[in-house]
Order: C-alpha cells, then structure tokens, then sequence
C-alpha cells in the first residue's frame, strides 16, 4: 500500500521517488498492451447470447401479435419488443418506441428533431441564439460530444452521491436558454451512482423557464446490477404523473449491454405528446424499424424475469473484475495516496480521482508502459475536467488476468504521478 506521502521526510520522499520511477521503467520494459479505454462486454459475455442467433430462423413463424415482421408497417416496433423495452424501462409500453439498434442513435435523432423542427410546436432550436444542455459530471462523453456536435453550449454540473446537483439544476434551467439536461440515472456513466428516489422527485418537479426543455434520461444500465439485491431507481414517469404530469422526459434503452452491442434493440419512451410531436421527424427517417431483430429478442428474452435470469448471468463474469478493481486499488494505493474511486453495483464503470492535476499524467505515463485508458478529461464537457483529476475505468472487456496486469501498471503510475507532485509541491 502506497505510504501517506505527507507523512513522509525529504529524504524518504525522494527515495520512494526513486523505487516508484525503477519500478515503472521495469514495466515499461515488459512490452505490455492492454485496453481498459471502452466499456464493452468481454467475448465470454457476448457469448452467452449466442442462442439467441437461433431463434429465428427459414422456418420460424414470423408474426407477433397479428404484425407481420416480415414486411413494412409497426412504426413504433412489434408489440412484444415494445412490451419487452417497457418492462426494462419500468414504463407502460404505449409509451415506447422500438427502433433500430443504438439508443445513441435516438437521442440523436431527437436532438435533430429539436433542432430542425423544434419540441412540441416552439421554434426548432436552431434559430435560438443560443442553446444550453446542462451535463452531470463526471459523465459519459459521447452525450457531451452529441451535444457539442450541434454547436450546444455544454455546463457541467457536478455530481454529488445521490446524482446530479439538483439545487444547481433547478437554479440553471430559470434560464430560457437552458433546453436540456443529459442523465444517465442508474449506475450512472462513469460513477456507477444511482439516482435517490428525492433526486428523481426534484428533476420531475423541475420548473424549467424553455417550454421546450427536456431531461434525456438515458436509462442505458437499467438492469445491469452486479448483485443480487440491484439498486433501485424510482420510475421517472411516474414520479412526473404524481407531480403535475407534463411533457418533460425523453427516455432511452438499448439491449447493447443485454446482447449484442451495436446489433441490440433500442428503445424510447416518451408522454403521448411528446411521441406524437416526435413522429412527424421519426416518419421521416424509415417507413419502419428493424423488426426481424426485435423478434430475435423478444422470443429469447420474452419478460423482465428472463431479462434478470440472463443478466444474472452476465454478472458472474462482470462481478469478478468490479471487486479485483477494488482489490487491487485498495492494495496498491490505499486511502493514504489521496486518491478516491467508486465501488458500484452495476453498470459498467469504476469512476477514479486522483488528487488535483494528476490524471493526464496517469493516463499518458499508463499509455507509455502500453495501458489505454480512457483520456483524462474525457468524463467532462469538451474533455476539461476544472481539477484534472477524474479518470474512467472500464474494467469488463479484459480478462482477468490482463485486467490484473493493467492495474498493476495503473496503480505504479499513480503512486509515480502522485509522488512526483508531492516533491513537486515541496521543491524536491
Ligand atoms: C450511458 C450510455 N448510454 C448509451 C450507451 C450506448 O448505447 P447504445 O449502444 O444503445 O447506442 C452507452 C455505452 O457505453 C452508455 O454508457
């Protein structure tokens, strides 16, 4: 375990300086190459979804619910995947629309929508001056870059343990320039937080100034609980209805993490407004979604109990890596080092913060022993995080052995940066 560097003389100092520079030269020597950048399912967990492949076949029948999947027609999706998608999401299915296999790509094209047309008869965002999505973070950077992708001014604002500073929110989206805020409200992306039930009460109480405002509650970790006993998120929804009941929530799903990332399905729930406000761009795209696919899933994941019954077993191979994370962070930094980390229950990644201006430092001296991580800054709108501390782990690719590795380096070039800003601050 790292040593409390404060407690340390110059002396002792400048010795450990010393091993932790021998040591992280001595690995740079191995020629290691390891990957902890993206958060994908390792081929052990793709592979479990394999049978899946042959549940629709030449000879299958290919109607549901009196739709023919064969052909044109269900522009909201089968019956079966838009029931399936709704018991993930904890919604009524008339509520959702299954289409196509990314749920990035529905938030984009609801973006595009606000953008070309506008939401629910205002202007399209377009013709504003100027247009503000606030961005919990730390948070996942393809939302910060979709946003930024449309000239969107991104705000950070911070997350706390319970999600994402409500009394900054509520005091931001007074602003009639503010017309979003991204959430990922379960095993939060990267943090692994979970939203409190008050948190989700204060977003579905939001009093926002644009009319146009919506909160995309990418609900992309649903049922990905690493335990037995998940957390639990208060069903956004129905938190609204108890409120005032307005049009305030798009919401995302996708089966990426379920099955087969990039070839899942994608779902998106919405009030009946919004959906028939956001038909008139959806028509536009496609006469109809992918519906073969959507059959594959709903045949071999026909209800939420199958739905946990698979991601149980997903877990087992997830659960292993989460608590070697732990293992290895807690026995190669400890809490003397200053650094801090997340220990989620689901989800896909260990949020870690090392102390103030050390993360790029980490990330590069971990790509020059040949460990990718995700760049540093990444977590924050247009990769800048104010303390340069914040680094994603993605531990679930990796096999357990090279993910072992791969904190090994990622722990010796901690204790190496935090140690050189430790001389650095006392002139050694
Ligand atoms: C929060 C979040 N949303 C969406 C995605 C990607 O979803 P999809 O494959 O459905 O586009 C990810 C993938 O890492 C994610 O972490």
């Amino acid at each position: 375990m790292a040593p409390n560097f404060a407690l340390l003389s110059d002396e002792e100092l400048a010795s450990a300086l010393a091993a932790a520079e021998a040591e992280v030269a001595e690995l740079k020597s191995r020629g290691i190459s390891l990957d902890m950048a993206r958060g994908k399912p390792s081929p052990e967990q793709v592979a479990l979804s394999r049978p899946m492949l042959d549940v629709v076949n030449s000879l299958s029948e290919l109607a549901d619910d009196g739709v023919d999947a064969s052909n044109y027609g269900a522009p909201w999706g089968l019956p079966s995947a838009r029931r399936l998608m709704a018991e993930i999401m904890g919604c009524a299915p008339e509520r959702v629309v299954v289409a196509g296999s990314s749920s990035l790509n529905l938030q984009f094209d609801c973006l595009v929508h606000a953008w070309v047309r506008g939401v629910a008869g205002e202007a399209p965002w377009s013709r504003a001056e100027r247009v503000v999505f606030l961005c919990p973070s730390p948070g996942y950077d393809r939302h910060f870059a979709m946003t930024a992708h449309f000239g969107i001014e991104n705000v950070a604002v911070p997350m706390t343990p319970e999600g994402p500073d409500m009394d900054i929110v509520e005091e931001l989206v007074r602003d009639p320039a503010v017309k979003g805020l991204w959430a990922v409200p379960k095993y939060q992306n990267p943090t692994g937080i979970t939203f409190s039930d008050e948190v989700v009460r204060r977003i579905a109480r939001l009093e926002p100034a644009a009319q146009d405002f919506r909160v995309f509650w990418d609900n992309a970790y649903a049922v990905h609980d690493l335990y037995d006993e998940g957390d639990e998120l208060l069903e956004i929804f129905g938190a609204i209805e108890g409120e005032r009941g307005r049009d305030l929530v798009y919401e995302f799903a996708s089966t990426s993490k379920i099955t087969f990332p990039g070839s899942g399905i994608a779902a998106l729930a919405a009030s009946p407004a919004d959906l028939a406000d956001l038909e008139e761009t959806f028509a536009m795209e496609r006469v109809c979604p992918d519906k073969l696919n959507m059959l594959r899933h709903s045949r071999y994941l026909p209800d939420l109990a199958a739905v946990k019954a698979h991601m149980a077993e997903l877990a087992e191979l997830m659960r292993p890596r989460f608590e070697l994370v732990d293992e290895k962070l807690r026995k190669g930094l400890g809490s003397a080092s200053g650094c801090t980390w997340t220990t989620p229950r689901g989800g896909y990644f260990v949020s870690f913060n090392g102390p103030v201006g050390s993360a790029k430092a980490i990330v590069r001296l971990c790509r020059e022993v040949g460990v990718t991580l995700t760049g540093a800054g990444a977590t924050w709108p247009y990769g800048e995080d104010p303390e340069d501390r914040n680094i994603r782990i993605a531990p679930t690719y990796p096999s357990l052995g090279e993910l072992a590795q791969a904190l090994e380096v990622f722990c010796a070039c901690t204790r190496l940066v935090c140690l050189q800003l430790a001389a650095a601050e006392r002139g050694i």
